[in-house]
């Protein structure tokens, strides 16, 4: 059969990956793709919110399944578009999506099925907004309701930033329509883990827990990206957490978004925060996590095109999915300036020297070809993944590939995964 992945990452690098190794699977296209995808894939070069192009083509090829890889195009609708046209997708409804694209949503469906998150207040006012963070002080979290790329969540430790950030958002209007409301929460602290979950509406399997590292700088310091490495499993989520987390947080989440008339189908992903031994939802998203997926999908034991077939068939409970038991460590190589101005067409050296067969894969998250060389094209511009017995040795297989890897001004963190062997040794 043939598929299409929608989307230029790593994620979309590592979906690609996984589809071409099923057997049933002849070809792989993906849109837009980027240089490392087009080894594995035919990419086309049609964006992610074009969804009447995408249609178009799948129909054009005869395509068997397209998978989306971002939000963006889910928050578009794209899969209401495809069902309507007949189209097989794997990806949640636009109503269903808008557990990641509004906030406000999100929030507001926790707290009247009393799932648990921190406290908030949603405002459309900027002066009263300005009026509760002098109230409520710091620390403090300022969230855009809509979608800002990662950018839209400021945790502010002083008064002064949490006003920064509303002046930002409402006044500066740097998110755009993204944020007409704002949510201002209470700070939670603890251990972060991401729970991502394969649903049909009805049935809910849970994938391995990873821990992504959001910080550009080691020891969780500087801004915010969209993600610099990630590890499975996250060893804070024993057996016992994980019953917890399906309990009071993912079974209710996909039970009574179906009460409220809204079928989930796809990835759920609840971004969780564990303060003394309970989960709280930091937030949703619609879709795997980049760079989280770059890691899971190495530890993936069965073809990925049948989970995600039972997914639309709705015949999710009898599919059987099985994990390697080893662990993954995913490092995120970056181009100078990330995540602020950066630059691209930095040529990339090193790439031919990393052999695929001893578990380690280089996902491409934003690559072109310049001159027959692979260069950098965008701000996360390559993700090592390596697997290991454990996450200590995941961990020196991904950074001796990435000692490999060369590009002007790039950076990486060094100390993915570190927390996890607190608790591992
Ligand atoms: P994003 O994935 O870009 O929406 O990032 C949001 C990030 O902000 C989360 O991954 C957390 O690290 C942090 N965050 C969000 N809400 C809270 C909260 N209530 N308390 C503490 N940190 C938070
Ligand atoms: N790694 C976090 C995300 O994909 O949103």
């Amino acid at each position: 059969m043939k598929v299409l992945v929608i989307g230029g990452g790593g994620r979309e690098h590592a979906l690609v990956w996984a589809l071409k190794k099923c057997r049933r699977v002849d070809k792989v296209y993906c849109c837009p793709g980027n240089a490392g995808i087009s080894g594995l894939a035919e990419c086309i070069n049609i964006g992610t919110d074009n969804i009447r192009a995408l249609v178009d083509l799948v129909k054009c090829e005869w395509i068997d399944l397209t998978v989306v890889g971002p939000e963006v195009p889910l928050g578009l609708g794209i899969v209401d578009v495809f069902e309507r046209e007949g189209l097989k997708i794997f990806g949640p409804s636009q109503r269903a999506a808008m557990l990641e694209t509004s906030k406000v949503f999100a929030k507001d469906f926790m707290r009247r099925h009393a799932i648990p998150t921190a406290r908030y207040k949603v405002f459309t006012s900027y002066p009263q907004a300005e009026e509760y963070i002098r109230l409520m002080g710091a620390p403090i979290v300022v969230k855009a309701d809509g979608l800002a790329a990662g950018k839209g969540v400021i945790v502010a430790a002083t008064h002064e930033e949490a006003e920064d950030a509303i002046r930002l958002i409402m006044a500066d209007r740097v998110f755009g329509d993204a944020g007409d409301k704002v949510i201002i929460e209470e700070r939670i602290t603890g251990e972060e883990v991401s729970f991502m979950v394969f649903t049909d509406g009805k049935a809910i399997v849970p994938i391995p827990t990873s821990q992504d590292h959001k910080r550009v700088y080691d020891n969780d310091k500087g801004p915010n990206t969209g993600g610099m490495g990630a590890y499975s499993p996250a060893p804070v989520v024993d057996k016992a957490m994980e019953e917890t987390i399906m309990e009071t947080i993912m079974r209710p989440t996909i039970s009574l978004l179906a009460k409220d008339g809204i079928k989930y189908k796809g990835v759920l992903y609840a971004g969780l925060m564990i303060r003394e031994g309970k989960p709280y939802v930091l937030e949703y998203n619609c879709r795997f996590g980049d760079p989280e997926a770059q890691a899971l999908l190495m530890r993936l034991d069965s073809g990925i095109v049948d989970i995600f077939l039972a997914v639309y068939d709705e015949a999710l409970e009898a599919a059987t999915i099985k994990w390697k038991p080893e662990a993954a460590v995913a490092v995120v190589m970056a181009a100078g300036g990330y995540p602020g101005d950066f630059q691209r067409g930095k040529v990339i050296t090193g790439l031919e020297s990393i052999k695929e067969p001893d578990g380690v894969c280089v996902f491409h998250s934003g690559t072109a070809f310049d001159g027959g060389y692979y260069a950098t094209s965008s701000g996360r511009v390559l993700t090592v993944a390596a697997l290991g017995e454990n996450i200590s040795e995941a961990k020196d297989n991904a950074y001796q590939a990435a000692a490999k890897i060369h590009f002007e001004d790039m950076h990486y963190r060094k100390d993915i995964a570190m927390r996890a062997l607190k608790y591992t040794g």
